[in-house]
Formats: structure tokens, C-alpha cells, sequence
């Protein structure tokens, strides 16, 4: 049902139900928030969002008082402003002063919303707490006395991820957050997603940073500088430094990476080929070997440590395929040194990627050789984005080059691993090409592309049927047990953590909207429509490297050790 309120003095259209901040937004005004996150229920816990409504003593909470027929609100009164400005106010007079430091400076809510409200001087004095600075884990960084306790990330955490890491510890003014039993972030259940540093509004939570090591490395002549980049990292490069993305942009990737100093120049989707093409044939092999449990993906390294924590049951059934990153590392320290007579230890090999879980990755047990690392160091698009800019490079004036081979190619089905749904629309395209069944038309594939957090697909190849399940975000996995216990078959379960896929890893961009989001994956589905080679099993630059190379065809000792792992139970402060 719809009515007019009163606001500022105009009328303007609500709808029953709605919220305050829903119906002005829906009329072009906008007032701040710090708590408030889309798709969640609100909290009110800032009161960022106040405004006056007449009858009313106190000010209201905009995001959480539903709208009604006879309100005349005041969004932008002196009172209001006031209140606002204050509370900002608060929440400076305790802040650290090292925003020219800050991992979020010039992107930080606080700081812009200060700018706002024209806080020009410091008004009231906090005395200044330190807080614990938590770096142990590899993947992010907690900064206590950073947190404004907006609680975004514990919800995030709780009802997203469903990890429950974070939570308010302790009362009045000694209130933070922090994880079970106040240990540090590596004794925790967290899986390294990510998503928390994605919703966090300051510094509080950020990606550990690898750049100086990289910047180190790239300084020094003895060793051999190596670069892997995951496919949709140079799409969203080009988002993050505001540049029109074209299909050409892999190639230009290629020449900035080079012009940085990086010796060879590789494109993880060669590894993401492998991946996709064995796992396509040990389905095969696992149904003939009767095998009723489906395999469960590998390449979402949130996913393993979240299944090594809650569900170790599962874990001789997550395929022991590397993911595509650990792959390409495993080759480049091995056979690709070999080739170039290069000693792995004298060979600094980065990986670029969307995902902060990666870097925890390349510290898992089974991800070294005799004492040296298959990855040495791990960045996200966000870190190499600050790198391009470090070095001056103009991205729009640099050229275009190949990779270097073997990891020189992809197919289109790489690039598609990137968006949840994707390896499963991948794997079956591979599986049919080695079946021998016809070319499979894109339409097939619609239910996986989108729709809810769980989704399904049966695919029929010369009188057999695979059965697929998306899980696209954990919250979706209650849906896959309860078919599981209903006697619902399974040939392959495709779990992500990150929901959407790696197109909203914590790696990218702090402010994607979702509509943001959407964009990346509908790009990847265009760009990957447009590209020659559609099937994993039948890149050129996989089937030449199979040819070319001794002992490295997909039934082969040496290259077997090189792509597999293991899983181990992990037992976490819950
Ligand atoms: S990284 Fe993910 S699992 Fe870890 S605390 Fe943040 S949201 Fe939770
Ligand atoms: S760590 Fe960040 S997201 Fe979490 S409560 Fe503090 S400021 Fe908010
Ligand atoms: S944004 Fe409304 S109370 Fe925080």
C-alpha cells in the first residue's frame, strides 16, 4: 500500500512496510550510515542515520523505524546534523590519528563521513586506547583500535559466511571484538573469505599486504622473478583503476607485469584447464568405480578450511586436485625451472588473484618441495592495482604481449571458474567433449548461471546423466545436506564461499555494490561467449604441453605428485 509523508516540507510517496531510509532513498535523499548493510536486518546500533520526526522527543533511527502515514520527517535539520556530527565526534576522539597511514586512507566511511558533517577540528579529546594489533594470520589483519564497533563484520561472518569467528566481547568501555576465548586470528575458526574486510568501514580489518616482499624481490638480480595471474584479474584490474576494460587487456596485463620487472609472465588459467579437465575425468573414473558420494570441489581454499574444521567427515571426498593457483606454482618451481635451468630456490614466484584466501593457501602443508614454497608470495587485484601505481605505469599507453609458454593460454572455460557455477558449467563441457557427446548449447546451463544460493543441473551425454549441485555461499549448504539425507544423488558438488564466486573476493574492490557484482560475472559471461576455445580438455596451449612434454600426460607419476594434495582434520577455537 502506498501514502505520502511529509518530508523537509515536501510530500513524498512510501510504502507500507518499508523503512524510513528505504523510502527517502527511494526519493533521491540520502542520509549516512555506518552499521546498516544492505540485504541485512538492521541493528540501530550507530544511530548514524537519526532524524527528527515531528512528535517524536527523541531522534529515530531511520534504517530501522518503518515508515507511517503521518510522519513529517526532518532529515537534514540542525538538531540532526548535530547529533550526527557528534557522534562522529565520539567516534574520532578515541581514533587513532594515522589516517596518512591507514591501509583505508582515502577510503575510509569515517574519514568521508567527517568530511561530510565538516568536522574540521578535533572538539572533544579521548584519551587514545591502544589495542592489539593482530597480524598472525596470512591472510588479514585486525587493528582493534581502529574498530568503531560497527558490528558489520560479525554479521557478515554469522549470517554470511556462517564461520562465526567474530563476535562483541566484554562490556561498557573495555566492549571489542574479538574471537573465541580473545586468541589470536590463526587459533580461530576463521576461513580467510575475506568477506569482513569487504563490509569493514575502516581500517580495522584489512589483507595482510605482500608488497614489500615483492618490491624486494623485484630489486634483486640473482633471482629469477616469476608472475602468475588468475582470469579475472585483469578484468578487474582494469575496474579497480578505472580503465575500459577489452578483450585485449590479458595482453596488456602481460606488458605491465614485465614493465614492473617480472622475468616470466604466466596466466593461471593454463593451471585452472588442468583442474577443470582432471576432475572431469575422475568423474568418469569415480562412477565407474561405483563410487556413490559426489566429489567436492577443491579450488574455494575457504571451502577446505571450512570443511577441515566442521565437516572432516567429508573430507576424503573433496577432490585432492590443487587448486589452479597451487598447480601453476607446482610447475613453475619444478618442470618450468628445470626447463630454464633455474634452481627453484633461486626463482621468486607471485600469484596474483580476487581472493585473500589464496594467501593463506600457499602456506598450507603439502605447498612446499624440499623446503621451498610452490608460491612465494600472494596478491591481491587491490595490492597489484596499488603496484601499477607505485611504478608510474600508464596502463592505456603500454602495449600488448604474450605470456610466456607453456602458461601462455587458457581456454574459455577458465575464465568461467571465476563466477560460482562456473567450474560445474566447465567441468561438464569437458566431460562431454571426453564422452563424446555433442557440442552442448550455453542454454543448458542458465539455472547454474543464477537464481538462488543453491542450484542444479543434469547433464545427459550418450545415454548417461551427471547430476551437479551449486552451493554458492555456505548458507546454501543446509539445502544440499537435507537433499543428500533425502536420497538425492550427486555426482559433483561445486562449493564457494564468497557469494557469487571469486568476482566478490575480499581481494577486490572495498566498495562493490552488488550491482557491481552482477556486472563482473555478466562481463565474464560475454567475454568467455566471444572466445575461440570454449572446452578446458581441448586448449591448445594444455594439449601441446602434454604432447611436448615427457611424463607429464595426465596418467603420469611425477606430474600426478606435482597436482595433488591432502586434507587434514584442523581442530579451531569454535
Ligand atoms: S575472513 Fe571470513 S571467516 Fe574470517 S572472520 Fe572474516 S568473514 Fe569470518
Ligand atoms: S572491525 Fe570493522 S566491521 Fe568489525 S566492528 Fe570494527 S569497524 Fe565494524
Ligand atoms: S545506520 Fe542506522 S543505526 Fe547505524
Amino acid at each position: 500500500m502506498q501514502f505520502t509523508i511529509e518530508v523537509n516540507n515536501r510530500k513524498i510517496n512510501a510504502e507500507k512496510g518499508e523503512t524510513i531510509q528505504s523510502a527517502l532513498n527511494r526519493n533521491g535523499i540520502l542520509i549516512p550510515t555506518l552499521c546498516r548493510m544492505r540485504d541485512f536486518t538492521p541493528t540501530g546500533a550507530c544511530r548514524m542515520c537519526v532524524v527528527e520526526v515531528e512528535g517524536r522527543d527523541r531522534l529515530v533511527t531511520a534504517c530501522s523505524q518503518p515508515v507511517e502515514e503521518w510522519m513529517k520527517i526532518k532529515t537534514h535539520s540542525p538538531r540532526v546534523i548535530k547529533a550526527r556530527k557528534t557522534i562522529v565526534e565520539l567516534l574520532l576522539s578515541n581514533h587513532p590519528d594515522d589516517c596518512l597511514y591507514c591501509d583505508r586512507n582515502l577510503n575510509c566511511e569515517l574519514q568521508k563521513l567527517s568530511e561530510e558533517l565538516n568536522i574540521t577540528e578535533r572538539r572533544i579529546k579521548g584519551r587514545k586506547v591502544k589495542m592489539r594489533l593482530d597480524q598472525s594470520s596470512p591472510a588479514i589483519v585486525r587493528e582493534l583500535s581502529k574498530c568503531i564497533l560497527c558490528g558489520r563484520c560479525v554479521r557478515v561472518c554469522e549470517e554470511l559466511v556462517t564461520a562465526t569467528t567474530l563476535d562483541f566481547l566484554n562490556r561498557g568501555r573495555r566492549t571489542h571484538i574479538g574471537t573465541a576465548m580473545d586468541r589470536d586470528f590463526n587459533f580461530s575458526s576463521c576461513i580467510n573469505c575475506g568477506q569482513c574486510v569487504l563490509v569493514c568501514p575502516t581500517g580495522a580489518l584489512h589483507e595482510k599486504h605482500n608488497i614489500s616482499e615483492v618490491l624486494e624481490y623485484l630489486s634483486k638480480n640473482d633471482v629469477t622473478r616469476v608472475i602468475q595471474y588468475a582470469p579475472a584479474v585483469p578484468y578487474a584490474l582494469a575496474e579497480s583503476l578505472g580503465v575500459r576494460y577489452s578483450k585485449e587487456f590479458d595482453r596488456v596485463l602481460n606488458s605491465v607485469l614485465r614493465k614492473m620487472g617480472f622475468d616470466l609472465v604466466f596466466n593461471s588459467g593454463f593451471a585452472t584447464d588442468i583442474y577443470i579437465d582432471e576432475l572431469a575425468r575422475s568423474l568418469l573414473e569415480r562412477r565407474d568405480a561405483g563410487t556413490v558420494a559426489p566429489v567436492y570441489l577443491s579450488a574455494c581454499p575457504a571451502w577446505v578450511k571450512y570443511a577441515e574444521q566442521h565437516m572432516p567427515g567429508l573430507l576424503g571426498d573433496i577432490t585432492p586436485l590443487k587448486s589452479a593457483q597451487q598447480i601453476a606454482g607446482s610447475l613453475i618451481k619444478t618442470h618450468i625451472a628445470e626447463k630454464r635451468n633455474i634452481r627453484p630456490e633461486k626463482l621468486f614466484s607471485v600469484s596474483v588473484t580476487p581472493c585473500i584466501a589464496m594467501k593463506f593457501e600457499a602456506r598450507r602443508d603439502g605447498m612446499t618441495r624440499k623446503g621451498v614454497s610452490d608460491i612465494d608470495a600472494v596478491l591481491t587485484v587491490m595490492e597489484l592495482s596499488r603496484l601499477v601505481r607505485l611504478f608510474g605505469i600508464d596502463i592505456t599507453n603500454v602495449g600488448e604481449e604474450a605470456a610466456d609458454v607453456p602458461m601462455d593460454m587458457r581456454s574459455s572455460s577458465a575464465l568461467l571458474a571465476d563466477v560460482s557455477g562456473g567450474y560445474t558449467e566447465a567441468v561438464c563441457r569437458s566431460l562431454n567433449h571426453i564422452i563424446g557427446g555433442k557440442e552442448l548449447d550455453r542454454s543448458v546451463f542458465r539455472k547454474v548461471r543464477s537464481g538462488s544460493g543453491f542450484r542444479e543441473v543434469t547433464l545427459s551425454v550418450q545415454g548417461r546423466e551427471f547430476s551437479f549441485a551449486v552451493v554458492d555461499g555456505l548458507t546454501s549448504l543446509s539445502r544440499l545436506n537435507a537433499l543428500l539425507s533425502s536420497g538425492r544423488k550427486f555426482d559433483m558438488v561445486e562449493v564457494m564461499v564468497c557469494p557469487g564466486g571469486c568476482v566478490n573476493g575480499g581481494g577486490l574492490s572495498f566498495s562493490s555494490t552488488r550491482e557491481m557484482i552482477r556486472n563482473r560475472s555478466k562481463f565474464i559471461y560475454q567475454t568467455e561467449e566471444a572466445e575461440a576455445v570454449a572446452i578446458a580438455s581441448k586448449s591448445p596451449a594444455l594439449l601441446s604441453f602434454y604432447e611436448k612434454t615427457e611424463g607429464f600426460d595426465s596418467k603420469g607419476s611425477e606430474y600426478r605428485s606435482l597436482i595433488l594434495t591432502h586434507y587434514n582434520r584442523r581442530d579451531v577455537l569454535l
